[in-house]
């Protein structure tokens, strides 16, 4: 591994997004970069530190508005990545309102002093969770609210150590990095924290329990199995869905790594930052699957595209902390963050967009899978609400990464922007509020650019 290539950079910088060195990026530049856009990147380039996966940067944005995001060259590109905040939309008018209303009355609430958004909005995600979840954290990203998780975890169980999964990722901070499993994030930064076990995810393309494509579930009981050798864990702690490259556990998966955890005494610890809050269409990930964790820890879109949010919610029983500090964040309690809190759940409930969560996705789902059948790049297609990933894949079966990037600039060309994860998966993440037309206009977009990088293009 490592080393430059065509796809560009260190090989593995591709698991959580598109790598930012490539050939391809430096040809999609010289074909669609103006001289101000340069200069702006020039300037990023010099007063940023330079980092994997963004700076330097590939383009630079004047706007953000509804499902687009607008370039310095005038350049409009639907926007299916987001980073995964943006189910409401960008300036989502509902939002902008209730941001400038808290703007203008209480901008800021010190740590000490409560306010009434925040009350409202721990009051409101409690009553969209099922029982037992019913207590809230609030923090000002989604890393900090993993890190209170952890936490919370070990002080509830006198234990330290915890179980989460290799390709995973919950944040970059030390500690999110810890149970996190993607090596671009890990390596050469340690020591990390101690008793981070790791063990395989649920991924049925390259499990390592023989599951043949049909998930067994015997992964999960390989998390029982260090559970019972450890005895000591604190937590488990997992993505409900790996965004990166859509991958869906079956409710069986979940059944098990519930039921193991209660034997062993670990709590379960789901992270849905990216994909909880309407994106799978439903309001947690985890209620596709009939189970409860001991806690969910949500982010990104809660902030409705505009506010950077996250909360920790959890078993009211959990409630064993009153004499430590768990989070105590500056903007903890943001009472402008958490009037956009609100302002998004409403647009979550009363427009329906779980539900249009769902048909996004049933549209994606079949225009791809017809292309699959139409087009032998295209491997697997895996969907879960609005949430997409499109495996690329060579005719040995080798993931085609080159091939994937390629088809990531041509959308970008023709105007629709997404991440591409894992190398190889283009995760397709729409705003909710895309409508029947725009959606058309973008699947038109990514079927042209993945028949003509098929065809050699
Ligand atoms: C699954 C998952 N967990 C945690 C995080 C970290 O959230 P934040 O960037 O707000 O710290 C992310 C961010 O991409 C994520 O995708």
């Amino acid at each position: 591994m490592g080393g430059e290539d065509r796809h560009g950079g260190i090989a593995d910088a591709s698991a959580e997004g598109d790598v930012n060195l490539s050939a391809n990026r430096r040809d999609w530049q010289d074909a669609n970069i103006g001289p101000e856009t340069r200069a702006l990147l020039e300037a990023d380039s010099r007063h940023f530190l330079h980092q994997s996966l963004s700076t330097p940067c590939m383009d630079a944005l004047v706007e953000a508005d509804g499902i687009y995001l607008v370039d310095v060259e005038g350049r409009r590109f639907i926007d299916f990545h987001g980073n995964n905040v943006h189910q409401v939309g960008y300036r989502n008018p509902r939002v902008l309102a209730a941001v400038r209303a808290a703007l203008e009355t209480l901008p800021f609430s010190p740590r000490r002093f409560t306010n009434r958004y925040a009350i409202d909005l721990a009051a409101r995600l409690a009553s969209l969770a099922p029982a037992p979840l019913g207590k809230v954290l609030l923090a000002p990203g989604g890393a900090e609210a993993i890190g209170m998780a952890l936490k919370l975890a070990r002080l509830a169980t006198g234990r330290h150590k915890t179980v989460s999964m290799w390709d995973s990722f919950h944040g970059a901070s030390l500690d999110a990095i810890s149970i996190g499993g993607e090596a671009v994030f890990r390596r050469g930064i340690g020591p990390l924290l101690p008793g981070t076990e790791h063990v395989p995810p649920c991924d049925p393309r390259a499990c390592l329990y023989g599951c043949g494509g049909t998930c067994s579930a015997r992964c999960a009981d390989a998390v029982e199995y260090v559970l019972s050798k450890e005895e000591d864990v604190a937590a488990v702690v997992v993505e409900t869905v790996r965004c990166t490259d859509v991958q869906v556990p079956p409710p069986e998966y979940y059944r098990r790594l519930r039921a193991a955890c209660d034997r062993h005494g670990a709590l379960l610890i789901l992270d849905e930052i990216p994909i909880g809050l309407g994106r799978t269409g439903r309001m947690f990930a985890f209620e596709h699957y009939g189970i409860v964790p001991d806690m969910v820890v949500l982010g990104k879109g809660l902030g409705g595209a505009v506010w950077p949010m996250a909360a920790l919610l959890v078993d009211a029983k959990l409630d064993v902390a009153g004499d430590r500090a768990l989070g105590h964040y500056t903007h903890e309690k943001s009472s402008v963050g958490c009037a956009a809190a609100l302002a998004t759940l409403d647009c979550l409930v009363e427009d329906g967009l779980l539900a249009r969560a769902g048909a996004i996705g049933r549209v994606m789902d079949g225009r791809l899978r017809a292309l699959a059948a139409r087009s032998s790049l295209v491997g697997e297609v895996r969907t879960i609400g609005a949430l997409c990933g499109v495996e690329l894949v060579r005719a040995d079966g080798s993931p085609a990464r080159d091939e994937a990037e390629r088809v990531m600039y041509a959308c970008l060309t023709a105007g629709l922007s997404f991440k591409v994860g894992q190398g190889n998966v283009l995760n397709l993440s729409p705003p909710l509020v895309i409508d029947d037309a725009e959606l058309d206009r973008a699947l038109g977009i990514l079927e042209q650019a993945i028949l003509a990088v098929a065809a050699g293009g």
